[in-house]
């Protein structure tokens, strides 16, 4: 077998240096710290900014390949998962490595259970949100306020508390989702139903209205159920990698959380599903749709929305499903008007040679957005029910990242490009700058 190492010359000293790969194909940034033009030297960095092409940790939780399509969660594949499995089953997957038995699932759903209520101070505290304010913000401030209810989850390394808290924010979320929701409505909150399912008791604190009991439609359950086990995690996206940052400080799981939902509501992340609705809107009918992929491929307005994936070059697994799960929705709901113009956007672009030849596929916003809509969702709350998803990923990638020996805090390195060292001159002093520009060359 070939050496699995790599030797580097430099020339600026025309020394060489044997660096080991190690994984198959990776090699330790560190290692080129000991190419030196001298002792004193700092050593060579890489720089590689949004982590295009460097691994930040090495993780057993979610496996991708992108060029065929593939995403599994602990080598279970999506479509098994999605077709058979809970979501807090595959919760159960994520967070601890394995499926359960029926004995471990029935204790792990009773200890989520016994967790789905918050503390009344947290129902007043989101009362204290605007009429107007949007869920996601009002997610994100209320995880964050959960660590002073919760002082105890700063022992993130004692196990058991790392547990407790996994229980608590799994059976919280939603909790908390839903009374954002019902705030933005003005509508009293409704405490959880722990004769429902997971999924159910979402939507009936979302929906319930005067009725004693609110019986969830099983289609819609299931749909949203399918929905969650889609979004449960995928690797090292921008919000895991939030998660793992700011709990690499060994801050409490509920603050770290807060950190990874604020990703999530970047238009980037959590938002494209909406962008594809707005898209959709502005399209408008399926005869228009010619003309419109004409202008995505100029590039004159925007891009095709829920179209393309850094990491898929192929059909994103998860988008089958949104498909899928489009039809059975809209069986209950009728029909969203906008699938036709969605049906035939995805028709045409997979025959394009544009979209073809840079391996641009439907992506899982391209439905999902459409399929919430006809659920009643507003826009607002998109990003809402990705954050419930994800939550069980963010805590299964936060505790490997605690676990895990090689992890410190996270602190990249910079290459220093400003200013020269300079003299302080006192204010009375200082020259006038010529020109706006010169005063604030490098402000926000
Ligand atoms: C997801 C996305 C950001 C990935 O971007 P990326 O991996 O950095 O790919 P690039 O931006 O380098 O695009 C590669 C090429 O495909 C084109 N392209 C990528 N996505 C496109 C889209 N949705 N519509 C039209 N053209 C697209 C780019 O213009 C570029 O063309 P060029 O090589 O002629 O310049 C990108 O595909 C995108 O903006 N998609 C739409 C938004 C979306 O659905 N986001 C949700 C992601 S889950």
């Amino acid at each position: 077998m070939a050496k699995q190492s790599l030797t580097i010359t430099d020339n600026r000293t025309s020394k060489q240096y044997e660096i080991p790969i190690e994984e198959g194909g990776v090699i330790r940034a560190a290692a080129l710290r000991d190419i030196k033009l001298n002792p004193n030297d700092f050593g060579l960095m890489s720089y590689d900014p949004a982590f295009i092409n460097t691994a930040s940790c090495k993780s057993r939780i979610t496996f991708i390949d992108g060029d065929r399509g593939i995403l599994r969660y602990r080598g279970y594949a999506i479509e098994d998962l999605a077709e058979k499995s809970s979501y807090l089953e595959t919760a159960y997957l994520i967070v601890k490595g394995e499926l359960p038995n029926l004995k471990h699932f029935k204790t792990w759903e009773h200890n989520i259970k016994v967790h789905t209520m918050v503390h009344e101070n947290i129902k007043k505290f989101m009362e204290g949100f605007r009429y107007d304010a949007h869920p996601m913000g009002m997610l994100v401030g209320t995880v964050g306020a959960m660590s002073t209810f919760y002082p105890d989850a700063k022992n993130i390394e004692d196990l058991e508390s790392r547990r407790l808290q996994t229980r608590r924010l799994i059976g919280k979320i939603p909790t908390i989702a839903a009374y954002a929701y019902r705030h933005t409505r003005g509508l009293p909150y409704v405490y959880p139903d722990n004769e429902l399912s997971y999924t159910g008791n979402f939507l009936s604190m979302l929906f319930k209205m005067t009725e004693l009991k609110y019986e969830p439609d099983p289609i819609l359950e299931r749909a949203l159920d399918v929905l969650f086990i889609l979004h449960a995690d995928h690797e090292q996206n921008c919000s895991a990698n939030a998660m793992r940052a700011i709990g690499s400080s060994k801050v409490d799981p509920y603050s770290a959380t807060a950190g990874a939902i604020a990703a999530l509501f970047g238009p980037l992340h959590g938002g494209a599903n909406e962008d594809v609705v707005r898209m959709l809107m502005e399209i408008g009918s399926v005869e228009k749709v010619p003309a419109a992929v004409k202008s995505f491929k100029e590039g004159n307005s925007r891009r095709l929305m829920g179209f393309g994936h850094r990491v898929y070059k192929n059909y994103d697994p998860r988008a089958r499903f949104g498909k899928k799960l489009a039809s059975e929705v809209f069986k209950v709901t009728g029909e969203n008007p906008l699938i036709k113009v969605a049906l035939e956007l995805e028709r045409i672009a997979l025959e394009d040679d544009y979209f073809v030849a840079r391996k641009l596929y439907p992506n899982v916003d391209f439905y999902t957005g459409l399929i919430y809509q006809a659920m009643g969702f507003p826009m607002t709350m998109f990003p809402v029910l990705f954050a419930i998803a994800r939550t069980s990923g963010w805590l299964a990638q936060w505790a490997e990242m605690v676990r895990d020996p090689e992890q410190k805090i996270a602190r990249p390195r910079q290459i220093f490009i400003g200013s020269a060292p300079r003299d302080y001159i006192k204010m009375d002093h200082r020259p006038e700058p010529e020109s706006r520009e010169e005063r604030v060359s490098d402000s926000i």
